[in-house]
């Protein structure tokens, strides 16, 4: 099948173009190695499918870029492009989240309603539930698809619009929409302000991890591995029209993940609190019912193995970024014009031109003939003659 990521480069999309490459498909990427984070770790991502055959990449930003080429013969489209991050969407930065959350996959689904897609897989959030209201001395709710959504950050009303324009367009224009809505995604390449990966960071560094608040609040971690199962398994699945959650099953406090990854890697990490963050929820947890019944599987990867897979990538990745500074430290720049290496030219310039005169004086004096030859410029149509 001939397979259009959008977001290729990135975290989930990185993972997502691997298996689908391994699974034999054709894979048509598209990214523009937005600055949110480093260009760096994106190339970084996509080492291992550049040189296939089957993978062609686009950089190019969905939100001007023509979809002619990408669509055409394009059978599915798997929508992850985007600008992720709750604690950014707030302020300025906003802009980007409306271009880069909602206008693009409104133009994306505009563009394909004509084509004959076989799927729309677009990368939703856990975000769009914000706080489910927890009636006191009751514990915190499993969140499921029929709830109220309330997103409690600008990003998730822009990853809840874009679930909507999805489900407009199947239900206007029978496009095979599906969405799904992931959980705190982890594992190796995962994105540099989440988390694990700074708090992954941090130990390596041999500093105090900061943490948002107390610490306390619920997350659903979810293997990125098991994520690619599930978008890899809507390609086929029978799904068209639904949102389902695609949560790890493990749920846990922040700090008890801290406290697997002290064990992993050995240490015992100072920790800073630091204010909680504007729309920060303080549980995510996923009713995962409706995923097993459309796709007869859950998530499988524990907290403890998946950890260990980004902490042992992490140790790579920290020690690549840190060569990586220090090539760039011995480099010289080069500033300005070298004065004295000009001079030094000129001067043999000069030095040639007085032995070559003084040769010719010499070479006179023994044959006048065979010294007008010596320097003689050739003349022009010489090849004519
Ligand atoms: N990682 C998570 O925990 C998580 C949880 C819920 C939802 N999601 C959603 O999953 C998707 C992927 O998340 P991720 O963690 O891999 O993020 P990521 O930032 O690593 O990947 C997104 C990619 O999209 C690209 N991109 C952004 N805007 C673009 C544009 N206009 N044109 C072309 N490319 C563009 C970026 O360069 C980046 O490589 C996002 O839509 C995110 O909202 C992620």
């Amino acid at each position: 099948m001939k397979i259009l990521v959008t977001g290729c480069a990135g975290f989930i999309g990185s993972h997502l173009t691997a298996r689908l490459l391994k699974e034999g498909h054709e894979v048509i990427g598209v990214d523009n190695f937005d600055i949110f984070y480093s260009r760096s770790q994106k190339e970084k991502n996509l080492m291992p499918v550049l040189l296939n055959s089957k993978f062609k990449l686009e950089e190019d930003n969905l939100a001007t870029m023509s979809f002619v080429k990408v669509l055409k013969g394009t059978e599915v489209v798997i929508h992850l492009a985007g600008q992720p991050g709750v604690r950014g969407s707030w302020g300025a930065s906003f802009g980007r989240y409306l271009t880069n959350n909602i206008q693009v996959t409104q133009r994306l689904l505009e563009e394909s309603k004509g084509s004959k897609l076989k799927r729309f897989i677009y990368a939703s959030s856990s975000s769009v539930y914000g706080d489910v209201p927890v009636p006191e001395g009751t514990e915190a709710q499993f969140l499921n698809e029929e709830m109220k959504v309330q997103p409690k950050s600008p990003y998730g009303v822009t990853k809840l619009a874009a679930e909507h324009l999805c489900q407009l367009y199947n239900v206007e224009y029978k496009m095979p929409t599906v969405a799904l809505r992931f959980f705190s995604v982890y594992g190796p390449g995962q994105r540099p302000d989440m988390a694990f990966h700074r708090f992954c960071q941090s130990i390596l560094r041999e500093a105090a991890l900061s943490i948002y608040g107390d610490g306390k609040q619920v997350r659903d971690f979810t293997y990125v591995d098991d994520v690619v199962d599930v978008i890899v398994a809507s390609i086929t699945a029978d799904v068209v029209g639904q949102v389902v959650n695609v949560g790890g099953g493990s749920p846990c406090t922040l700090l008890e993940a801290v406290t697997i990854l002290e064990e992993i890697s050995g240490t015992t990490c100072a920790k800073t609190f630091l204010d909680r963050q504007k729309g920060d929820v303080i549980s995510t947890q996923a009713d995962t019912t409706k995923l097993e019944k459309l796709f007869g599987f859950k998530p499988k990867v524990t907290l403890r193995e998946g950890l260990t897979r980004e902490w042992e990538w992490m140790k790579k990745f920290v020690q690549s970024e840190d060569d990586e500074i220090a090539i760039k430290a011995n480099v010289q720049p080069i500033i300005g014009v070298d004065q004295e290496a000009i001079a030094q030219v000129k001067a043999d310039e000069k030095a040639g031109k007085k032995a070559a005169k003084k040769a010719k004086t010499n070479a006179a004096k023994k044959d006048p003939a065979q010294a007008e030859l010596t320097d003689a410029p050739a003349e022009p149509n010489e090849s004519n003659g």
